[in-house]
């Protein structure tokens, strides 16, 4: 059976101290929470500060991006052997990337056989515009991403998905439950196709956008749904402990 995860990406939010003080907030709790994966994305900044703060804990820990080259004159960027000391997870692909630092499926392909390459796990995201959804493209939006995103890579080791409909990304205006789990399905069938059953069987594929306390159970109630990437819910304390324990309970449940 596949663990469910939360994973709280917090953004461009939270100073450091900020950031210390809102794990500080949720450590105790969260470490408590059985079968569950928790997944807090802090900004590269903090990530250091965080890893001592949930060091020994059932914290996990991940970026929010990554750049694909080893090392070498690329200023400002971070290298996937940076981050391979520091975290476990890395988003990649998110769609407020791809959209305001325009980056490509060639982009995304690169940022994810870097990361795979240094045993980091990516969260790769993927997810249809607004007009996409309405003139009924969503498949073959979401088919395109994951077949350009996922090029000429073997080896999936670790990988996650998460589906975030971008006309869904904080907006409050989340997708239902059912419309999530049919669109996770095909991602689903898609991992199959490219791989075998077994992967796409075992594979987290994750439901993102406007995700909070009140509508967590619609989602994590799904047969295909494996769990959350949390937005603005991810930077309240009390809200991202209730998404999470309510995934433990359903989970437990099933
Ligand atoms: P949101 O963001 O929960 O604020 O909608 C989700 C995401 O972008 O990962």
């Amino acid at each position: 059976m596949r663990v469910p995860m939360i994973a709280g990406n917090w953004k461009m939010n939270t100073t450091l101290s900020e950031a210390i003080e809102l794990v500080n907030e949720m450590r105790r709790e969260l470490d408590e929470i059985g079968n569950v994966d928790k997944v807090i994305c802090p900004p590269f900044i903090s990530l250091a500060a965080v890893r001592e703060l949930i060091n020994g804990s059932s914290i996990k820990l991940g970026a929010q991006n990554i750049y694909f080259e080893e090392k070498g004159a690329y200023t400002g960027e971070i290298s996937p052997l940076m981050l391979s000391d520091l975290c476990e997870f890395v988003i990649i692909g998110h769609s407020e990337r791809r959209h305001y630092f325009n980056e490509t499926g060639e982009i995304v392909n690169k940022k994810v056989q870097a990361a795979l390459g240094v045993g980091l796990k990516p969260i790769l995201c993927v997810g249809e515009r607004l007009e996409e959804n309405e003139a009924g493209r969503t498949e073959e939006v979401v088919t395109e991403q994951l077949r350009s995103s996922l090029a000429k890579i073997d080896y999936l080791s670790g990988l996650i998905i998460a589906y975030e409909p971008v006309w869904a990304i904080g907006t409050g205006k989340a997708a239902t439950g059912k419309q999530a789990n049919e669109t996770i399905g095909l991602i689903r069938r898609n991992i199959s196709e490219l791989y075998d059953g077994e992967i796409a069987q075992d594979m987290r594929i994750l439901y993102g956008g406007s995700v909070n306390a009140a509508n967590t159970t619609e989602f994590l109630n799904q047969p295909e749904i494996d769990g959350a990437l949390v937005g603005g819910a991810s930077l309240k304390a009390n809200q991202f402990l209730s998404i999470v324990k309510q995934a433990a309970e359903i989970r437990g449940r099933l």
